[in-house]
Protein backbone atom coordinates (compact mmCIF):
# COMPACT_ATOMS: atom_id res chain seq x y z
CA UNK A 1 0.00 0.00 0.00
CA UNK A 2 1.43 3.50 -0.97
CA UNK A 3 1.65 6.78 1.14
CA UNK A 4 -0.27 9.61 -0.48
CA UNK A 5 0.10 12.91 0.22
CA UNK A 6 -3.38 14.70 -1.36
CA UNK A 7 -3.03 18.72 -1.21
CA UNK A 8 -6.54 20.87 -1.43
CA UNK A 9 -9.44 19.10 0.41
CA UNK A 10 -12.14 20.21 -1.43
CA UNK A 11 -14.91 18.69 -3.57
CA UNK A 12 -12.12 16.49 -5.74
CA UNK A 13 -8.92 16.32 -2.90
CA UNK A 14 -11.21 15.26 -0.11
CA UNK A 15 -12.81 12.50 -2.26
CA UNK A 16 -9.88 11.01 -3.43
CA UNK A 17 -8.03 11.39 -0.01
CA UNK A 18 -11.01 9.32 1.87
CA UNK A 19 -11.31 7.08 -1.05
CA UNK A 20 -7.72 5.89 -1.24
CA UNK A 21 -7.91 5.46 2.28
CA UNK A 22 -10.69 3.98 1.96
CA UNK A 23 -9.04 1.14 -0.65
CA UNK A 24 -6.02 0.86 2.24
CA UNK A 25 -3.38 3.30 1.43
CA UNK A 26 -2.36 6.00 4.03
CA UNK A 27 -3.33 9.50 3.34
CA UNK A 28 -2.30 12.78 4.48
CA UNK A 29 -4.90 15.68 3.04
CA UNK A 30 -3.05 19.23 3.38
CA UNK A 31 -4.99 22.47 3.03
CA UNK A 32 -4.37 26.22 3.63
CA UNK A 33 -7.37 26.68 4.97
CA UNK A 34 -7.51 25.90 8.64
CA UNK A 35 -10.83 25.88 9.41
CA UNK A 36 -11.48 23.32 6.87
CA UNK A 37 -8.41 20.87 8.46
CA UNK A 38 -9.90 21.85 11.89
CA UNK A 39 -13.12 20.62 10.83
CA UNK A 40 -11.78 17.44 9.15
CA UNK A 41 -9.33 16.26 12.45
CA UNK A 42 -12.70 16.89 14.09
CA UNK A 43 -14.54 14.22 11.62
CA UNK A 44 -16.70 17.07 9.97
CA UNK A 45 -16.77 17.44 6.18
CA UNK A 46 -16.78 21.06 4.83
CA UNK A 47 -18.72 20.08 1.94
CA UNK A 48 -22.12 18.16 1.47
CA UNK A 49 -21.68 14.78 -0.38
CA UNK A 50 -23.53 11.97 -0.48
CA UNK A 51 -21.40 9.05 1.81
CA UNK A 52 -19.21 11.45 2.87
CA UNK A 53 -19.42 12.07 6.39
CA UNK A 54 -19.89 8.19 7.16
CA UNK A 55 -16.61 6.99 5.01
CA UNK A 56 -14.56 9.99 6.37
CA UNK A 57 -15.65 8.66 10.01
CA UNK A 58 -14.75 5.28 8.69
CA UNK A 59 -11.07 5.77 7.40
CA UNK A 60 -10.36 8.85 10.43
CA UNK A 61 -11.33 5.43 12.73
CA UNK A 62 -8.99 3.48 10.44
CA UNK A 63 -6.20 5.57 11.25
CA UNK A 64 -5.07 5.76 7.44
CA UNK A 65 -6.14 9.17 7.05
CA UNK A 66 -4.82 12.30 8.35
CA UNK A 67 -5.05 15.94 7.90
CA UNK A 68 -2.64 18.60 8.24
CA UNK A 69 -1.79 22.53 6.88
CA UNK A 70 1.56 22.94 5.06
CA UNK A 71 2.84 25.08 8.22
CA UNK A 72 3.20 22.20 9.95
CA UNK A 73 6.42 21.53 7.61
CA UNK A 74 5.84 19.89 3.60
CA UNK A 75 8.65 17.75 4.71
CA UNK A 76 7.03 15.71 7.22
CA UNK A 77 3.81 15.60 4.96
CA UNK A 78 5.19 14.29 1.31
CA UNK A 79 4.43 10.59 1.23
CA UNK A 80 5.95 9.46 -2.20
CA UNK A 81 3.02 9.99 -4.32
CA UNK A 82 1.69 13.45 -4.54
CA UNK A 83 -1.66 14.21 -5.37
CA UNK A 84 -2.51 18.23 -6.24
CA UNK A 85 -5.91 18.91 -6.36
CA UNK A 86 -6.09 22.76 -5.87
CA UNK A 87 -8.65 24.96 -7.33
CA UNK A 88 -8.20 25.92 -10.99
CA UNK A 89 -10.57 29.08 -11.27
CA UNK A 90 -11.28 30.73 -14.31
CA UNK A 91 -9.35 34.05 -14.79
CA UNK A 92 -10.80 37.74 -16.07
CA UNK A 93 -9.53 36.56 -19.90
CA UNK A 94 -11.02 33.07 -19.70
CA UNK A 95 -8.17 31.31 -19.51
CA UNK A 96 -7.79 29.04 -16.36
CA UNK A 97 -5.82 30.65 -12.97
CA UNK A 98 -3.24 28.69 -12.54
CA UNK A 99 -1.57 30.17 -9.60
CA UNK A 100 -2.39 27.56 -6.84
CA UNK A 101 -1.09 25.37 -9.24
CA UNK A 102 2.21 27.26 -9.43
CA UNK A 103 2.60 27.71 -6.01
CA UNK A 104 1.92 23.72 -4.85
CA UNK A 105 4.70 22.92 -7.89
CA UNK A 106 6.85 25.42 -6.36
CA UNK A 107 6.64 24.35 -2.87
CA UNK A 108 7.03 20.69 -3.68
CA UNK A 109 10.55 21.80 -6.10
CA UNK A 110 12.00 23.42 -3.28
CA UNK A 111 11.05 21.15 0.11
CA UNK A 112 11.08 17.65 -1.35
CA UNK A 113 14.01 15.47 0.26
CA UNK A 114 13.26 12.53 -1.20
CA UNK A 115 12.17 11.17 -4.82
CA UNK A 116 8.28 11.91 -5.41
CA UNK A 117 5.68 10.99 -7.81
CA UNK A 118 3.42 14.25 -8.49
CA UNK A 119 0.13 13.72 -9.91
CA UNK A 120 -2.05 16.17 -11.18
CA UNK A 121 -5.88 15.95 -10.45
CA UNK A 122 -6.84 19.47 -10.92
CA UNK A 123 -7.75 20.28 -14.12
CA UNK A 124 -5.20 22.31 -16.13
CA UNK A 125 -4.96 23.17 -19.69
CA UNK A 126 -3.09 21.23 -22.30
CA UNK A 127 0.75 21.77 -22.09
CA UNK A 128 1.02 22.78 -18.14
CA UNK A 129 2.04 19.59 -17.45
CA UNK A 130 4.98 19.82 -19.74
CA UNK A 131 5.51 23.93 -18.77
CA UNK A 132 5.51 22.65 -15.10
CA UNK A 133 8.87 19.89 -15.41
CA UNK A 134 11.04 22.19 -17.48
CA UNK A 135 10.53 25.12 -15.51
CA UNK A 136 9.47 24.14 -11.53
CA UNK A 137 10.20 20.24 -11.47
CA UNK A 138 13.44 20.28 -12.82
CA UNK A 139 15.16 22.39 -10.57
CA UNK A 140 14.25 19.86 -7.52
CA UNK A 141 17.24 18.44 -5.64
CA UNK A 142 15.40 14.96 -6.00
CA UNK A 143 13.87 13.13 -8.61
CA UNK A 144 10.58 14.09 -9.46
CA UNK A 145 8.11 12.43 -11.95
CA UNK A 146 5.35 14.05 -13.29
CA UNK A 147 1.86 12.04 -13.60
CA UNK A 148 -1.51 13.53 -15.22
CA UNK A 149 -4.73 12.26 -13.71
CA UNK A 150 -7.92 14.25 -14.47
CA UNK A 151 -10.84 13.58 -12.28
CA UNK A 152 -14.30 13.06 -14.01
CA UNK A 153 -16.50 12.96 -10.72
CA UNK A 154 -19.98 14.31 -10.61
CA UNK A 155 -20.75 16.52 -7.48
CA UNK A 156 -23.76 14.68 -5.90
CA UNK A 157 -22.21 11.43 -6.85
CA UNK A 158 -19.08 11.21 -6.17
CA UNK A 159 -17.93 8.62 -4.23
CA UNK A 160 -19.81 6.34 -6.11
CA UNK A 161 -18.01 7.59 -8.84
CA UNK A 162 -15.11 7.48 -7.64
CA UNK A 163 -15.43 3.32 -6.94
CA UNK A 164 -17.27 3.20 -10.46
CA UNK A 165 -15.21 5.20 -12.68
CA UNK A 166 -16.18 4.64 -16.25
CA UNK A 167 -12.11 4.83 -16.68
CA UNK A 168 -8.88 6.18 -15.17
CA UNK A 169 -6.48 8.55 -17.21
CA UNK A 170 -2.99 8.39 -16.70
CA UNK A 171 -0.74 10.61 -18.98
CA UNK A 172 3.27 10.08 -18.06
CA UNK A 173 6.10 10.27 -19.67
CA UNK A 174 7.83 7.62 -17.26
CA UNK A 175 5.77 3.94 -17.71
CA UNK A 176 7.40 3.33 -14.22
CA UNK A 177 5.51 6.35 -12.71
CA UNK A 178 2.56 5.65 -14.68
CA UNK A 179 2.39 2.28 -13.38
CA UNK A 180 2.76 2.98 -10.04
CA UNK A 181 -0.32 5.83 -9.90
CA UNK A 182 -2.35 2.94 -12.14
CA UNK A 183 -1.74 0.45 -8.85
CA UNK A 184 -3.09 2.98 -6.83
CA UNK A 185 -6.83 2.22 -8.51
CA UNK A 186 -5.81 -1.53 -8.80
CA UNK A 187 -9.00 -2.72 -6.49
CA UNK A 188 -11.29 -0.71 -8.79
CA UNK A 189 -11.21 -3.23 -12.19
CA UNK A 190 -12.20 -0.05 -13.98
CA UNK A 191 -10.44 0.02 -17.49
CA UNK A 192 -7.10 2.39 -17.43
CA UNK A 193 -5.79 4.62 -20.39
CA UNK A 194 -2.27 5.58 -19.99
CA UNK A 195 -1.21 8.19 -22.66
CA UNK A 196 0.68 11.17 -22.74
CA UNK A 197 0.39 14.09 -19.98
CA UNK A 198 -0.93 16.63 -23.08
CA UNK A 199 -3.31 13.39 -24.10
CA UNK A 200 -4.35 13.04 -20.32
CA UNK A 201 -4.79 16.76 -20.23
CA UNK A 202 -6.36 17.28 -23.29
CA UNK A 203 -8.98 14.12 -22.67
CA UNK A 204 -10.16 16.05 -19.62
CA UNK A 205 -10.99 19.46 -21.63
CA UNK A 206 -12.42 17.16 -24.41
CA UNK A 207 -14.84 15.49 -22.14
CA UNK A 208 -15.96 18.34 -20.64
CA UNK A 209 -16.65 20.58 -23.71
CA UNK A 210 -18.28 16.99 -25.50
CA UNK A 211 -20.64 17.02 -22.47
CA UNK A 212 -21.23 20.74 -22.43
CA UNK A 213 -21.60 20.47 -26.57
CA UNK A 214 -24.83 17.72 -25.99
CA UNK A 215 -25.96 20.31 -23.15
CA UNK A 216 -26.15 23.39 -25.58
CA UNK A 217 -27.37 21.13 -28.49
CA UNK A 218 -30.29 19.93 -26.86
CA UNK A 219 -31.23 23.40 -25.49
CA UNK A 220 -30.98 24.40 -29.63
CA UNK A 221 -33.41 22.44 -30.12
CA UNK A 222 -36.10 22.71 -27.05
CA UNK A 223 -36.37 26.37 -28.36
CA UNK A 224 -36.70 25.41 -31.65
CA UNK A 225 -39.50 23.35 -30.16
CA UNK A 226 -40.74 26.04 -28.49
CA UNK A 227 -40.79 28.14 -31.73
CA UNK A 228 -42.46 24.98 -33.90
CA UNK A 229 -45.21 23.46 -31.31
CA UNK A 230 -42.80 20.24 -31.16
CA UNK A 231 -42.35 18.73 -27.49
CA UNK A 232 -38.55 18.20 -26.03
CA UNK A 233 -39.37 15.88 -23.34
CA UNK A 234 -40.41 13.38 -26.82
CA UNK A 235 -37.90 14.31 -29.15
CA UNK A 236 -34.94 13.95 -26.65
CA UNK A 237 -36.58 10.26 -25.77
CA UNK A 238 -36.64 9.68 -29.70
CA UNK A 239 -32.89 10.80 -30.02
CA UNK A 240 -31.76 9.60 -26.71
CA UNK A 241 -32.89 5.64 -27.57
CA UNK A 242 -31.08 5.92 -30.60
CA UNK A 243 -27.55 4.14 -29.07
CA UNK A 244 -24.87 6.26 -30.46
CA UNK A 245 -26.17 8.95 -29.10
CA UNK A 246 -27.52 7.71 -25.78
CA UNK A 247 -29.64 9.58 -23.34
CA UNK A 248 -27.40 11.40 -20.86
CA UNK A 249 -27.27 15.06 -20.73
CA UNK A 250 -30.19 15.58 -22.93
CA UNK A 251 -32.46 17.27 -20.72
CA UNK A 252 -33.36 20.73 -21.75
CA UNK A 253 -33.44 24.02 -19.88
CA UNK A 254 -31.80 26.95 -17.95
CA UNK A 255 -28.25 25.05 -19.06
CA UNK A 256 -25.04 23.92 -17.49
CA UNK A 257 -23.45 25.70 -14.41
CA UNK A 258 -21.10 24.81 -11.54
CA UNK A 259 -17.43 24.65 -11.43
CA UNK A 260 -16.25 22.91 -14.09
CA UNK A 261 -17.97 23.28 -17.50
CA UNK A 262 -18.11 27.01 -17.89
CA UNK A 263 -14.63 27.59 -17.05
CA UNK A 264 -13.54 24.41 -18.17
CA UNK A 265 -15.23 25.47 -21.78
CA UNK A 266 -14.09 28.72 -21.53
CA UNK A 267 -10.31 27.49 -20.41
CA UNK A 268 -10.69 25.30 -23.83
CA UNK A 269 -11.49 27.92 -26.07
CA UNK A 270 -8.55 30.15 -24.78
CA UNK A 271 -5.74 27.63 -24.83
CA UNK A 272 -7.17 27.29 -28.64
CA UNK A 273 -7.03 30.73 -29.35
CA UNK A 274 -3.45 30.97 -27.98
CA UNK A 275 -2.42 28.25 -30.30
CA UNK A 276 -4.01 29.92 -33.45
CA UNK A 277 -7.14 27.57 -33.07
CA UNK A 278 -10.75 29.01 -33.83
CA UNK A 279 -12.52 26.66 -32.03
CA UNK A 280 -16.23 28.13 -33.40
CA UNK A 281 -18.50 25.17 -32.43
CA UNK A 282 -17.01 25.75 -28.47
CA UNK A 283 -17.78 29.13 -28.34
CA UNK A 284 -21.21 28.41 -29.69
CA UNK A 285 -21.66 25.68 -27.12
CA UNK A 286 -20.30 28.50 -24.61
CA UNK A 287 -23.21 31.79 -26.28
CA UNK A 288 -25.45 29.02 -25.99
CA UNK A 289 -25.82 28.63 -22.25
CA UNK A 290 -25.23 32.00 -21.64
CA UNK A 291 -28.44 32.61 -23.50
CA UNK A 292 -30.46 30.04 -22.11
CA UNK A 293 -30.43 31.54 -18.53
CA UNK A 294 -31.70 34.31 -19.81
CA UNK A 295 -35.19 32.81 -20.55
CA UNK A 296 -36.77 32.70 -17.27
CA UNK A 297 -36.22 36.62 -17.06
CA UNK A 298 -37.49 37.66 -20.11
CA UNK A 299 -40.63 35.22 -20.53
CA UNK A 300 -41.38 36.76 -17.02
CA UNK A 301 -40.85 40.06 -18.17
CA UNK A 302 -43.32 39.68 -20.76
CA UNK A 303 -46.19 38.23 -18.66
CA UNK A 304 -45.75 40.58 -16.47
CA UNK A 305 -44.93 44.17 -17.74
CA UNK A 306 -45.76 45.09 -14.27
CA UNK A 307 -43.04 42.55 -13.13
CA UNK A 308 -41.16 45.60 -10.87
CA UNK A 309 -44.50 45.26 -8.37
CA UNK A 310 -44.25 41.39 -8.25
CA UNK A 311 -43.02 39.14 -5.85
CA UNK A 312 -40.72 36.05 -7.83
CA UNK A 313 -39.49 32.85 -5.55
CA UNK A 314 -36.36 31.25 -6.63
CA UNK A 315 -36.65 27.81 -5.95
CA UNK A 316 -32.77 26.78 -6.23
CA UNK A 317 -29.43 27.92 -5.81
CA UNK A 318 -26.94 25.05 -6.21
CA UNK A 319 -26.12 24.52 -9.31
CA UNK A 320 -27.45 21.06 -9.36
CA UNK A 321 -29.39 19.01 -7.10
CA UNK A 322 -27.21 16.91 -4.59
CA UNK A 323 -24.67 19.49 -4.09
CA UNK A 324 -23.84 22.45 -1.96
CA UNK A 325 -21.68 24.09 -4.66
CA UNK A 326 -23.14 27.14 -6.24
CA UNK A 327 -20.34 28.12 -8.12
CA UNK A 328 -21.55 29.11 -11.49
CA UNK A 329 -25.26 28.23 -10.90
CA UNK A 330 -27.79 30.04 -13.17
CA UNK A 331 -29.33 30.59 -10.06
CA UNK A 332 -27.13 33.68 -9.50
CA UNK A 333 -27.75 35.29 -12.65
CA UNK A 334 -30.95 35.15 -12.86
CA UNK A 335 -31.58 36.56 -9.66
CA UNK A 336 -29.48 39.80 -10.23
CA UNK A 337 -31.39 40.02 -13.57
CA UNK A 338 -35.11 39.66 -11.90
CA UNK A 339 -33.97 42.41 -9.10
CA UNK A 340 -33.23 44.23 -12.31
CA UNK A 341 -36.58 44.65 -13.44
CA UNK A 342 -37.82 45.35 -10.41
CA UNK A 343 -38.73 42.30 -8.71
CA UNK A 344 -39.05 41.88 -5.03
CA UNK A 345 -36.91 38.46 -5.24
CA UNK A 346 -37.00 35.13 -2.93
CA UNK A 347 -34.80 32.10 -2.76
CA UNK A 348 -34.59 29.27 -1.42
CA UNK A 349 -32.79 25.92 -1.19
CA UNK A 350 -32.29 22.86 0.80
CA UNK A 351 -28.46 22.76 1.18
CA UNK A 352 -26.40 25.31 -0.68
CA UNK A 353 -23.97 27.09 0.71
CA UNK A 354 -23.18 30.85 1.36
CA UNK A 355 -24.05 32.84 -1.54
CA UNK A 356 -24.39 37.09 -2.28
CA UNK A 357 -27.93 37.74 -3.44
CA UNK A 358 -27.85 41.54 -3.36
CA UNK A 359 -31.27 43.04 -2.58
CA UNK A 360 -32.84 39.56 -2.81
CA UNK A 361 -33.52 37.42 0.54
CA UNK A 362 -32.96 33.81 1.27
CA UNK A 363 -36.09 32.11 3.41
CA UNK A 364 -35.32 28.82 5.41
CA UNK A 365 -38.40 26.98 3.92
CA UNK A 366 -40.27 26.82 0.21
CA UNK A 367 -43.21 28.34 1.63
CA UNK A 368 -41.90 31.55 2.89
CA UNK A 369 -40.30 31.99 -0.93
CA UNK A 370 -43.55 31.37 -2.53
CA UNK A 371 -45.85 33.50 0.10
CA UNK A 372 -47.36 36.04 -2.13
CA UNK A 373 -45.12 35.24 -4.71
CA UNK A 374 -46.55 35.69 -8.04
CA UNK A 375 -44.20 33.28 -10.38
CA UNK A 376 -41.75 30.67 -8.70
CA UNK A 377 -39.07 29.83 -11.08
CA UNK A 378 -37.30 26.30 -10.56
CA UNK A 379 -33.45 26.84 -11.60
CA UNK A 380 -32.38 23.68 -9.45
CA UNK A 381 -34.65 20.00 -9.60
CA UNK A 382 -34.16 19.06 -5.64
CA UNK A 383 -36.63 16.33 -5.03
CA UNK A 384 -38.30 18.74 -2.67
CA UNK A 385 -39.54 20.62 -5.57
CA UNK A 386 -40.58 17.34 -7.52
CA UNK A 387 -42.29 16.87 -4.84
CA UNK A 388 -43.94 20.02 -3.97
CA UNK A 389 -48.14 20.01 -2.90
CA UNK A 390 -48.49 22.45 -5.51
CA UNK A 391 -51.74 23.34 -4.54
CA UNK A 392 -50.89 24.45 -0.93
CA UNK A 393 -48.05 26.43 -3.20
CA UNK A 394 -50.92 27.87 -5.69
CA UNK A 395 -52.80 28.68 -2.42
CA UNK A 396 -50.23 30.84 -0.95
CA UNK A 397 -49.54 33.07 -4.41
CA UNK A 398 -50.85 36.10 -6.32
CA UNK A 399 -53.74 35.33 -8.91
CA UNK A 400 -52.67 33.41 -12.26
CA UNK A 401 -49.33 32.86 -10.57
CA UNK A 402 -46.76 31.27 -13.25
CA UNK A 403 -44.49 28.79 -13.21
CA UNK A 404 -41.35 28.60 -14.60
CA UNK A 405 -39.83 25.05 -15.04
CA UNK A 406 -35.86 25.81 -15.68
CA UNK A 407 -35.33 22.10 -15.43
CA UNK A 408 -38.25 20.60 -17.05
CA UNK A 409 -38.82 18.72 -14.17
CA UNK A 410 -42.15 19.16 -12.82
CA UNK A 411 -45.48 17.62 -14.11
CA UNK A 412 -46.89 20.30 -16.36
CA UNK A 413 -50.47 18.36 -16.40
CA UNK A 414 -50.47 18.38 -12.21
CA UNK A 415 -49.08 22.51 -11.88
CA UNK A 416 -51.76 23.23 -14.83
CA UNK A 417 -54.59 21.81 -12.90
CA UNK A 418 -53.57 23.19 -9.43
CA UNK A 419 -54.12 26.23 -11.62
CA UNK A 420 -50.64 27.89 -12.78
CA UNK A 421 -49.59 29.05 -15.60
CA UNK A 422 -46.81 26.97 -16.86
CA UNK A 423 -43.87 27.94 -18.99
CA UNK A 424 -40.45 25.66 -19.68
CA UNK A 425 -37.72 24.46 -21.91
CA UNK A 426 -39.44 23.01 -25.16
CA UNK A 427 -42.72 21.93 -22.96
CA UNK A 428 -45.81 22.87 -24.23
CA UNK A 429 -46.80 25.62 -21.80
CA UNK A 430 -48.26 29.64 -22.85
CA UNK A 431 -44.96 30.99 -23.20
CA UNK A 432 -44.55 29.66 -27.42
CA UNK A 433 -45.38 31.15 -30.34
N1 LIG B 1 -15.56 19.96 -8.26
C1 LIG B 1 -15.67 19.08 -9.23
O1 LIG B 1 -16.72 18.49 -9.47
C2 LIG B 1 -14.47 18.74 -10.08
C3 LIG B 1 -14.52 17.62 -10.93
C4 LIG B 1 -13.42 17.31 -11.71
C5 LIG B 1 -12.28 18.12 -11.66
N2 LIG B 1 -12.26 19.22 -10.83
C6 LIG B 1 -11.05 20.02 -10.77
O2 LIG B 1 -10.35 19.70 -9.57
C7 LIG B 1 -9.69 20.86 -9.06
C8 LIG B 1 -10.16 21.13 -7.64
O3 LIG B 1 -11.54 21.42 -7.69
P1 LIG B 1 -12.41 21.52 -6.35
O4 LIG B 1 -13.83 21.68 -6.78
O5 LIG B 1 -12.05 20.39 -5.46
O6 LIG B 1 -11.85 22.89 -5.74
P2 LIG B 1 -12.10 23.49 -4.29
O7 LIG B 1 -12.03 24.95 -4.45
O8 LIG B 1 -13.34 22.87 -3.69
O9 LIG B 1 -10.86 22.97 -3.42
C9 LIG B 1 -9.56 23.42 -3.60
C10 LIG B 1 -8.86 23.36 -2.23
O10 LIG B 1 -7.47 23.63 -2.41
C11 LIG B 1 -7.04 24.36 -1.27
N3 LIG B 1 -5.76 25.02 -1.57
C12 LIG B 1 -5.53 26.10 -2.36
N4 LIG B 1 -4.20 26.38 -2.38
C13 LIG B 1 -3.59 25.45 -1.61
C14 LIG B 1 -2.25 25.20 -1.25
N5 LIG B 1 -1.25 25.96 -1.70
N6 LIG B 1 -1.96 24.15 -0.45
C15 LIG B 1 -2.97 23.37 0.04
N7 LIG B 1 -4.28 23.57 -0.28
C16 LIG B 1 -4.58 24.59 -1.09
C17 LIG B 1 -8.19 25.31 -0.99
O11 LIG B 1 -8.14 25.82 0.33
C18 LIG B 1 -9.38 24.39 -1.23
O12 LIG B 1 -9.78 23.73 -0.05
C19 LIG B 1 -10.00 21.99 -10.04
O13 LIG B 1 -8.97 22.07 -10.97
C20 LIG B 1 -11.27 21.51 -10.73
O14 LIG B 1 -11.43 22.04 -12.00
C21 LIG B 1 -13.32 19.54 -10.04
Amino acid sequence: MARVTVIGTGYVGLIQGVCLADVGHDVICVDTDVEKIAMLRAGRSPIFERGLDDLLAKTIASGRITFATPSEGWSQLYGDIVFVAVGTPQSDNGAADLSFVRAVAASIAQEATHPLTVVMKSTVPPGTGATLCARVFADADVRIDYVSNPEFLREGHAIQDWYETDRVVIGADATAAAERVAALYSSLGSPVVITDVASAETIKYASNAFLSTKISFINEIANLCDCIGADIDDVARGIGLDKRIGSHFLNAGIGYGGSCFPKDTRALDFIATLNGYDFDLLKSVIDVNNRQRLLPVIHLAKAFPDLHRRKVAVLGLSFKPHTDDVRESPALDIVPLLLQEGARVACYDPIAGNVELGAAVRVDTVWEALDGASAAVLTTEWQEFRDLDWSRARALMTDEPIVFDGRNALDREALVSAGFRYMAVGRPGEHRG
